[in-house]
């Protein structure tokens, strides 16, 4: 993991226009952060699934075409705090259906968390959590011949590119059986009035959330990050429906990593791109999977239209 991280955020601090993945805002800080926007009153993508996942849970079965007498794996990818994730776990649990609930994330703190609410919550549930980064997670998927239903919710597919979405989901689908399922949760394209301060709340946990990371360089890479010498500025715009956060310097700067054993120069107004948030509609989500095994089945929209839920067959 450490190697992985020092090489990655070299590579990101070393290419022209600077960035840093977004997988690794994820240290303990930050899932309790993100806990912290998933409940602000701008952060509308966490409600929005929410409804859904509590309103409609009885049609995210039937979509899902789950019977009690066929066991199957509910596999989510990134699950961090599970919080709608158990909306439906309840639902299954009272329904007596037979399964075991595989959350994979790659923050250990989220998925030893989540196991405890889930062992506090639903005794019932049998809950075998996996450490890891999704797109690696994907091979061992195969191994298992049951039935496999795949939660992958709260638009962490926007994270990536459209061109990573789609080898993503195609490998996804090339580590699945015919019968087996994706589920998936996508942010709709939608007005810069309600997406902008999603991402720029104004107790400014984002802009938290965001700089963390830098906290996080300087904790584990011995790096000397000044934080106040840098700025959390989101960006968005309805025509591209693509939400950019960047961390910008705001001066000349250098910053060493001594993990790395090397400096970097910030110029002033530099900007490091931490995460992307792609907004999507049917025609977007029909070009990602033009070239995989799915189709889209049904798809099941919360009551203000902000949010869909994806049901993805094999074909
Ligand atoms: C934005 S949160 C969303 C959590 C949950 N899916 C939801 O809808 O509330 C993203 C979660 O995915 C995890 N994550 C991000 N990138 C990942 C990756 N490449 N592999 C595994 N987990 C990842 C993070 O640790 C975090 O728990």
């Amino acid at each position: 993991m450490i190697k992985e991280f020092i090489k990655e955020i070299d590579e990101g601090l070393n290419s022209d226009s600077k960035t840093l993945p977004s997988k690794y805002l994820y240290d303990k800080k930050g899932d309790e952060l993100f806990v912290q926007i998933m409940h602000l009153p701008e952060y509308y993508v966490t409600r929005a699934e929410l409804e859904i996942f509590k309103e409609q849970t009885e049609n995210i079965i039937n979509a899902l075409q789950l019977n009690t007498n066929t066991y199957f794996e509910l596999i989510e990818l990134g699950a961090g705090d599970g919080l709608k994730t158990k909306e439906l776990l309840r639902c299954l649990d009272q329904g007596n259906y037979k399964f075991d609930y595989i959350p994979i994330d790659i923050s250990q703190n989220a998925l030893d968390k989540l196991e405890k609410s889930i062992n506090d919550e639903l005794p019932n549930v049998s809950v075998k959590k996996k450490q890891g980064d999704y797109f690696q997670v994907l091979k061992s998927l195969k191994n298992s011949q049951h039935l496999k239903v795949i939660l992958f919710l709260g638009s962490n597919l926007g994270n990536m590119s459209d061109k990573i979405a789609s080898e993503f989901i195609y490998k996804l689908g090339a580590n699945l059986h015919s019968n087996d399922m994706l589920f998936l949760g996508v942010d709709l394209i939608k007005s810069e009035s309600i997406v902008c301060p999603a991402y720029n709340d104004s107790k400014g946990i984002t802009r938290e959330f965001n700089l963390n990371l830098l906290n996080r360089i300087n904790i584990e890479l011995e790096a000397d990050f000044k934080i106040s010498n840098f700025s959390h500025i989101p960006e968005y715009y309805e025509t591209e429906g693509i939400a950019r956060s960047y961390l910008v310097s705001s001066k000349d700067q250098k910053v060493s990593i001594a993990r790395i054993g090397k400096t970097y120069n910030f110029v002033k107004g530099e900007k490091i791109l931490t995460e992307i948030s792609r907004k999507y509609n049917d025609e977007i989500i029909n070009s990602i999977i033009e070239d995989t095994d799915f189709f889209i089945a049904k798809k099941i929209v919360d009551s203000n239209n902000y949010f869909t839920n994806y049901v993805l067959c094999r074909s």
